[in-house]
């Protein structure tokens, strides 16, 4: 096998400098050999990047260094900014764009598997999207360019490769994408070292430092759930800050655990921004829910501090167990659900496999603040912070008749009405006019769809669609999953553009969802990582 593919790779190597020797305009050769995509010599990028995957070890704690799937960054044109690698972690870098400008991104993928990059949020054309078809081995190139249509934003990018998204983002394959804009840039946000990014996610280190992975039947079934919270790919991770107000941007890029945040001192957690940027106005919540691919950016002030004080943001519990609220006509049946739960969270599948101390729903701190320097600053807090315009359901293409996409997990296996992914497999239902404005609802067992079968059971589901951002226009809960609903309703921000949304068992969640500019494959699914990899994932065809 190794011998293989090193006789590939020189073949590839001689091939490419032979190419580059004869065709010297042609800088991205690679992408002429079988798959990837290769620059257009009509687009004239404003900014151009590298991004590089490489397998390397980072020493993350004491003792041996951490094996980690690395991006790379470099900036080949335009601003530095636009590119900020972090040396001391497996995040992949930040990008930093504006709104309108148009960029290439030169993706080389080093690794030793077949790999794509998909930017979440982003408005692309479908071709741009990474999407699973366009993975490309170890040793080819793709190569992206697209203008950023999306306003100021908190976006992110990740791996997307058919079948291993979760382990290769659990490996590290994700970063943050952060566009600015005019409107953005008229507020006086706080900025520079006072606007922090802070990617929430889980992990298991064994007691070599290494990254433990598994996808056993019941991991997938659940979702991974590491023993430990690392931020920005570190473990107790602790900000220092100054005694004035911040912009905290905060993305939770965890396969599968979904956080319910909240200060510890009980100072509500103001809300200025969702997935696709700022609120109308700001909000608050006593606290947050944030499921996996979700952002949020909060404003928070911690002048009047004094050096030395520490807060903690802290997940608060829920009601988010596997098989919490389920079954409508098993009531009360702690037949055969009933012990498989308490085998997962119990001896078989305790400590490493099922979240260790750290179950979904339980009670822990994600990350502390420490007021560590005193300054002078007038912060103000924005009443006003950008204008929305609210979608209508009138408007939909299909006001009268949403598009229904029934949420189940039955038999072993995560569908979206009924169907596993396949890719070219598009379905009648899963075509869509261009230019058209579409109600979409998520059906996750509302109304007595459960139950059928016997064997279905009924877990939260984030769910996410490519392309545009949304709007969620309802939200309708079955009364039989009321109690664990009420865990997790106040936590909601269901304003502003969303490309996410989270629905709970029993729960049906309507959006509204323009589809404009882009022909093609645009996908949506669970972002529960196990759930899309295990088939929790569809295409639509827009023409
Ligand atoms: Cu963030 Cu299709 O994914
Ligand atoms: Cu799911």
């Amino acid at each position: 096998m190794i011998n293989i593919q090193r006789r590939r790779l020189l073949k590839f190597a001689g091939l490419t400098a032979a190419m580059a020797a004869v065709y010297p305009f042609l800088s991205y050769a690679e992408g002429m050999i079988g798959m990837g995509n290769q620059a257009s010599s009509d687009f004239d990028p404003d900014v151009e990047i590298e991004l590089k995957q490489e397998v390397v070890d980072i020493p993350i704690f004491r003792g041996p260094e951490t094996r980690v799937w690395k991006v790379f960054g470099k900036v080949l044109k335009g601003p530095e900014t636009a590119i900020v690698n972090h040396a001391e972690s497996y995040i992949a870098p930040t990008i930093q764009l504006q709104k309108g400008q148009k960029v290439r991104i030169i993706l080389k993928n080093n690794l030793p598997a077949q790999s794509i990059l998909h930017w979440h949020g982003l408005h692309v054309p479908s071709k741009m999207d990474g999407n699973p078809m366009y993975a490309i081995n170890q040793g080819q190139t793709f190569v992206y360019e697209f203008k950023v249509l999306n306003r100021a934003g908190f976006y992110w990018y990740h791996a997307h490769t058919h079948g291993v998204t979760a382990k290769q983002v659990y490996s590290g394959l994700a970063g943050l994408f952060i566009v600015s804009d005019q409107e953005e840039q008229a507020l006086d946000l706080p900025k520079g070292e006072y606007d922090v990014a802070l990617a929430i996610q889980d992990r298991t280190f064994d007691d070599q430092n290494q990254l433990y992975y598994n996808n056993h039947m019941m991991q997938r079934m659940q979702g991974f759930l590491g023993n430990q919270i690392v931020v920005n790919g570190q473990p107790d991770y602790v900000l220092p800050v100054a005694s004035r107000a911040y912009r905290l941007r905060l993305l939770n890029g965890s396969n599968s655990r979904i956080y319910k945040l909240a200060w510890d001192d009980g100072t509500p957690m103001t809300v200025i921004g969702v997935d696709g940027g700022l609120l109308e106005r700001p909000e608050r919540h006593a606290y947050i829910m944030l499921a996996p691919g979700e952002r949020r950016e909060i404003w928070m002030d911690f002048s009047g501090k004094a050096v030395g004080t520490e807060l903690t943001l802290r997940s608060l519990s829920f009601d988010g167990s596997m098989f919490g609220g389920m079954m409508g006509g098993m009531h009360g049946g702690m037949g055969m659900m009933g012990r498989m739960r308490g085998r997962m969270m119990g001896g078989m599948h305790g400590g490493m496999m099922s979240g260790g101390d750290l179950p979904l729903g339980g009670d822990y701190a994600v990350l502390k603040v420490r007021v560590s320097k005193q300054v002078q600053a007038q912060d103000k807090l924005p009443e006003h912070l950008s204008a929305i315009k609210p979608l209508r359901l009138q408007d939909a293409a299909n006001a009268d008749s949403p598009r229904n996409i029934l949420l189940s997990m039955r038999h072993m296996s995560a569908l979206l009405n009924g169907r596993s992914y396949a890719m070219d497999d598009i379905r009648d239902d899963e075509i869509i006019p261009v230019n058209t404005l579409q109600a979409i609802a998520f059906d996750n067992g509302f109304g007595g769809g459960m139950g059928m079968g016997g064997m279905m059971m009924s877990m939260p589901h984030p769910m996410h669609m490519h392309g545009e951002q949304f709007q969620v226009l309802k939200r309708e809960i079955d009364p039989r999953f009321r109690a664990g609903y009420e865990t997790v309703e106040a936590g909601f921000v269901d304003g502003g553009w969303k490309d996410t949304v989270l629905v709970m068992p029993g729960e049906k969640v309507t959006v509204l969802k323009p589809f404009n500019d882009y022909k093609g494959v645009f996908m949506y699914h669970c972002h529960n990582l196990e759930h899309e990899d295990m088939g929790m994932m569809r295409d639509f065809l827009v023409k």
